[in-house]
């Protein structure tokens, strides 16, 4: 069998893209117009998140997420713990704004953190900031991590820029992190 399964689809039916282009012909603002505060509105409730802010792209969006970090009071520390399985711009942000990174093992399984390596981690630096990368819809053991950053006071973000919809636990990915990204690029 040679059947070829691609990563990516086209997810956009024509009845959608009609509508946005009769839509844009009406001349709306297009940049934080009425439509996009709508449209964050509705996306933190579907995530279950307090607020949303949309921006050009996931990249951007980290490198939001990484300065917030620094702003929000009480960072005793500006290493952070960040997945060798992750994209540029996961890792980007936090070089940019002189953070400390350390890189931590790949989990062969759901391709998330390595656990044993994230406590390695936390034995040998004091990291304050853990910044997960959900890959392709694998939950990157979300609930054990979350447990150990409660136990050793580490913020927790998520990069869940490639796992937009997905659940563990009937809960969404990007809810479990004191904040997170997601992206709207094609093979997503
Ligand atoms: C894990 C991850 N984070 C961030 C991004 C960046 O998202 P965007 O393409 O919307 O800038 C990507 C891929 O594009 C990604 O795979």
């Amino acid at each position: 069998m040679d059947k070829k399964i691609g990563l990516a689809s086209e997810t956009i039916p024509k009845e959608h893209l009609d509508r946005l282009s009769e839509w844009i012909k009406t001349y709306p603002r297009l940049t934080q117009g009425e439509k996009v505060v709508e449209f964050e509105s509705l996306f933190a409730k579907y995530i279950e998140v307090n607020d949303s802010t949309f921006i050009n792209s996931g990249s951007s969006a980290n490198l939001l997420m990484a300065t917030t970090n620094l702003l929000f009071k009480g960072l005793r520390n500006k290493k952070v713990g960040i997945p060798a399985l992750s994209w540029s711009t996961t890792v980007s942000p936090f070089i940019l704004l002189g953070y400390e990174p350390h890189l931590l093992d790949a989990d062969p399984i759901n391709l998330g953190i390595n656990i044993d390596s994230l406590y390695k981690l936390i034995k040998e630096e004091d990291i304050a900031t853990l910044i997960l990368v959900h890959v392709l819809g694998h939950d990157s053991s979300i609930e054990k991590v979350l447990d150990i950053c409660q136990e050793f006071d580490i913020r927790l973000l998520e990069d869940t820029c490639q796992s937009l919809g997905s659940t563990i636990s009937g809960k969404c990915l990007g809810s479990f992190g004191l904040a997170s990204t997601f992206s709207f690029y094609f093979y997503h």
